[in-house]
């Protein structure tokens, strides 16, 4: 890639950054398809969050993605907010053509399951009821699922965030209960989704948070731990000869939504993949 006069910027902004993947997942991809385009790594401290957007909006910056501790924070500096984005109550994506922000993290795990299946209709089970937790739901809710049980450690967390999905009345049947009653659950479910870190790097060995001997072999099992590949859940599923989403996907799919945002063309997936394992050290 040359850097040229002419060369449009997109970036990270986060604290820290420095071991983002993102730059070369979609350098990558702007290399294969010969745009004019960087994707760099800011450092933004707290106190200069305002200042960091003003400031890109003067630079012509083209966009940005957001990350950890900036999701919540930054949408008090923008002029508008995508509709899913502000259920959610954060954004990992800012288009400067109308400082509007977007949230790519869930609809990067929709496209992560819809590999396997479609969400319309789906009785899905969520694990988690953190940032990540927060986005898928409101996106499976989007996208048609049946019915959602979010399951946590705090099921005071978990009521809140069932609350706050019914509140927003785009699906009708969404419950809390305790992970520990996980087990209960999974018979009846289409899809399972991890959204807890148990069993990330570098507690690979953690016990999962499901057992294969209580998964259906219909089920689709997704767990957005990246680190490592093969998670602990995983392998439950595979055991069951369930069905394994790898949380690489929703990595992938994440970045290839701010990528169309951005850019308005569809992001070259094969590339971007390649470029996202070898970053991971995966094969
Ligand atoms: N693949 C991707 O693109 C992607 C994107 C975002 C995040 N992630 C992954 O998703 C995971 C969660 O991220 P997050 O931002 O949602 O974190 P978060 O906001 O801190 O939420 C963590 C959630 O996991 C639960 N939890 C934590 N430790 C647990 C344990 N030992 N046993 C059972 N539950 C536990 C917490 O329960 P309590 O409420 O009880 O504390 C909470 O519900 C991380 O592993 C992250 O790497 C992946």
């Amino acid at each position: 890639m040359k850097i040229k006069g002419s060369t449009n910027i997109v970036g990270l902004i986060g604290h820290p950054v420095e071991h983002s993947f993102s730059p070369p997942m979609h350098n990558a991809a702007f290399k294969k398809l010969a745009m004019d385009y960087a994707y760099v790594a800011f450092d933004v401290d707290p106190d200069n969050l305002k200042s960091a957007i003003i400031g890109a909006k003067s630079l012509n910056i083209k966009g940005f993605n957001v990350t950890i501790p900036h999701k919540i924070e930054v949408l008090e500096f923008l002029d508008e907010i995508d509709e899913v984005a502000n259920l959610i109550g954060a954004v990992n994506t800012i288009d400067f053509k109308n400082l509007k922000g977007y949230n790519t993290d869930g609809i990067g795990a929709v496209k992560a399951i819809e590999e396997i299946t479609s969400i319309k209709n789906k009785n899905i089970v969520i694990a988690g009821a953190g940032g990540a937790s927060r986005a898928i739901s409101f996106y499976m809710a989007k996208f048609g699922a049946e019915a959602i049980s979010i399951l946590n450690r705090n099921v005071d967390n978990a009521e809140k965030l069932a609350g706050d999905v019914l509140e927003s009345g785009l699906i009708g049947n969404v419950k809390s209960d305790s992970i520990l009653d996980i087990d209960d659950y999974l018979d009846s479910a289409d899809i399972l989704i991890d959204t807890t870190p148990v069993g990330m790097h570098p507690n690979i060995n953690d016990n999962p948070i499901a057992s294969g001997e209580n998964m259906h072999e219909d089920l689709v099992v997704f767990d957005a731990v990246y680190n490592p590949n093969e998670t602990v859940l995983i392998k439950e599923a595979i055991k069951a000869n369930a069905k394994p989403v790898y949380g690489i996907k929703m990595l992938l799919y994440q970045g290839a939504e701010s990528f169309k945002i951005w850019t308005g063309r569809d992001a070259p997936v094969e590339v971007m993949e390649k470029a996202l394992k070898q970053t991971l050290n995966l094969k």
